[in-house]
């Protein structure tokens, strides 16, 4: 009796043994979850409990690799920044009039969100504290208490506002994580009144995987009131829309509904105007084929990656291109090269049609300008043409800046992208067709092909004094702009 004891105890000791050495991680170890405490802002003292990811997170500082993305040259190991304006020269006119047509640079890693801001042009922080909406993780609790007075605040003073360890600190762990259990969360307030606009409550987890970036990566306006001056806290254009469908339609019906979406004046018209940012998450998810197959953001910017025994999802958060398609390649059998001849392709079209509908309304924004001079002297109009192509003019611009301002240069959603261009460029011809029409009725000559004069809004601009970077311009791929305008 005592022997079989003996004998079984040693077998599940044995056993025990047996367990530990061989349940080793042979397999990635996913992270284990800890708590951290609530309302805990510092990403170092989360790096105590994960160091693994927060290593990961601290790359976005680094300059990614050369000469790998074609259309999104950010802040690669050449240390240039790319400007914006000189890729692509009509929008240095279509955007005169405020900061965006002074200084814009092609987007940097998370680690330069502020520090961007900082180094930008003032013109592009003028409206104060409401900037730092998509930048600063404690925008959401000074906008609950200190309202007004941080919101409207000069941008260094709303700056000053914040603690100051963490003054320059970009996307942080507390906007997408909740402390205690570390699942996925938002930490904006345009975002939560965004979803219950569009009457979503509950997030699955693939869906926070979405939402988690789609805080920042959404499009808002800044409301003004009569006076031009900021009225709160940035506002989502999604009145009228719903999940997966907000749409470009949806979008500049409530942009064109107040003064309050107007938040600029474009000078070479006159008009005051809307503005669409960053509308990422509105172009993908408006059935995308990956929306549509419950691929989220996450799934192509943060792969899984190994880090010694543990599996965690890379938080070096940037370009797929840049990162080798190491994403891609989880889901799709086809090589590296084959899916970047597939990017490159549907770039390229995107890229021809955002040059196509740039410069036709460029070109509407000129006859614009020559229609206001002859008013000017005398000229008389139909009252009823002028506001149509006004409005068709506006529906153009929209549409080409929800494109050009989406950074995937049209591959989150390729054929709405298409969709979205080759109206602009019908409402663009449109209003031409318009303008022109009034100018003939009138007696008013106008050449044929218009002369746009980019290089006067291209140059000197801002206290920078910024120049034309000619090797800086997006050449239309297919060579064919030269025939509808001079691409200078
Ligand atoms: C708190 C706001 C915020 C959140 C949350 C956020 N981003 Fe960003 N993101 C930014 C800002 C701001 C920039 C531009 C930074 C700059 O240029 O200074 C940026 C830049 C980027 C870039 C360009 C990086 C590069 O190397 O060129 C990518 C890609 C990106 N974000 C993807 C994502 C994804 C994917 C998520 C979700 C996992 C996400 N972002 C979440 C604000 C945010
Ligand atoms: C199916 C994969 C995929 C999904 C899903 C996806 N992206 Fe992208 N994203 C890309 C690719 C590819 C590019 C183009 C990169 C390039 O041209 O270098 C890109 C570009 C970007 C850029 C610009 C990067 C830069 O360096 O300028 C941002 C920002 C971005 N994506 C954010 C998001 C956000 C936010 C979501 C979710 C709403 C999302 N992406 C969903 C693949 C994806
Ligand atoms: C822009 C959003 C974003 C930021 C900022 C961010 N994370 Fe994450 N993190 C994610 C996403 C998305 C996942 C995947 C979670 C999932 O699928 O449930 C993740 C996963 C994790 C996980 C689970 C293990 C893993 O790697 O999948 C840990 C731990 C983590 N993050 C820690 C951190 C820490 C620490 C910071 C700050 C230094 C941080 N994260 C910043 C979005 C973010
Ligand atoms: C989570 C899985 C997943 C990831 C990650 C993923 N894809 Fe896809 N992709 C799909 C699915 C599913 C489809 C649609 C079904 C199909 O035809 O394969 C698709 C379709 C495509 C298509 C054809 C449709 C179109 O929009 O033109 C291309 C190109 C593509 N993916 C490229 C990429 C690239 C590049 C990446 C990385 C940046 C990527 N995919 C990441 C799952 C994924």
């Amino acid at each position: 009796m005592m022997k079989i004891k003996i004998f079984i105890r040693f077998f599940i000791l044995g056993f025990f043994i047996y367990m530990m050495f061989n349940c080793a991680p042979e397999k990635p170890e996913p992270v284990r979850v800890c708590s951290i405490a609530d309302n805990e802002f510092d990403p170092e003292e989360w790096g105590k409990v994960y160091p693994h990811n927060y290593e990961s997170w601290l790359k976005t500082k680094e300059p990614k690799p050369t000469g790998r993305s074609k259309f999104r040259k950010g802040w690669d190991t050449d240390e240039v920044i790319y400007d914006r304006l000189s890729e692509y020269p009509f929008s240095a006119l279509l955007y005169n009039g405020w900061g965006f047509g002074i200084e814009y640079n092609e987007p940097r890693g998370h680690y330069y969100a502020i520090i961007d801001q900082i180094e930008i042009d003032p013109s592009r922080t003028s409206p104060g504290g409401v900037c730092l909406a998509c930048k600063t993780p404690y925008h959401k609790s000074f906008t609950e208490k200190h309202g007004m007075t941080y919101l409207t605040a000069k941008f260094n003073n709303a700056l000053e506002m914040l603690p100051e360890k963490n003054r320059e600190l970009g996307p942080a762990c507390i906007d997408c994580h909740k402390p205690a259990d570390m699942t996925l969360t938002t930490n904006r307030l345009h975002i939560e009144k965004g979803l219950k606009m569009i009457g979503k409550n509950n997030l699955s987890r693939q869906e926070l995987r979405v939402i988690a970036c789609a805080q920042c990566h959404m499009t808002y306006y800044v409301p003004r009131d009569e006076n031009g001056k900021v009225a709160g806290d940035v506002r989502p254009p999604w009145e009228g829309s719903s999940w997966g469908n907000i749409s470009i339609e949806n979008i500049i019906n409530d942009l064109l509904s107040d003064f309050q979406r107007e938040e600029w004046t474009q000078k070479t018209t006159g008009f005051r105007m809307p503005y669409i940012r960053h509308p990422e998450f509105e172009l993908f998810s408006k059935s995308s084929v990956h929306w549509n197959a419950r691929v989220a953001c996450a799934d192509c910017h943060m792969p899984y990656t190994r880090v010694g025994s543990y599996k965690i999802s890379d938080h070096n958060v940037t370009s797929p291109i840049k990162a080798n398609f190491k994403a891609c390649i989880q889901c799709h059998t086809e090589s590296a090269d084959w899916l970047e001849k597939q990017v490159f392709a549907i770039q390229d079209r995107i890229a021809s049609l955002i040059i196509r509908a740039g410069y036709a309304t460029a070109t509407d924004a000129i006859l614009f300008e020559i229609v206001h001079n002859e008013q000017k002297k005398g000229l008389n109009l139909s009252q009823a043409l002028y506001e149509k192509s006004k409005y068709f003019y506006k529906n153009a611009f929209l549409r080409l800046v929800f494109i050009s301002s989406e950074n995937s240069t049209g591959f989150h959603n390729p054929s709405e992208a298409g969709r979205i261009l080759g109206d602009a460029i019908a409402f663009a011809g449109k209003t031409e067709s318009l303008l022109r029409q009034m100018l003939a009725q009138g007696g008013i000559q106008v050449p044929e092909k218009i002369n746009l004069n980019l290089l006067k809004y291209l140059n000197h601009r801002g206290i920078k004094k910024l120049k034309f970077k000619k090797d800086q311009q997006v050449k239309d791929p297919y060579n064919l702009q030269e025939n509808f305008s001079n691409t200078l």
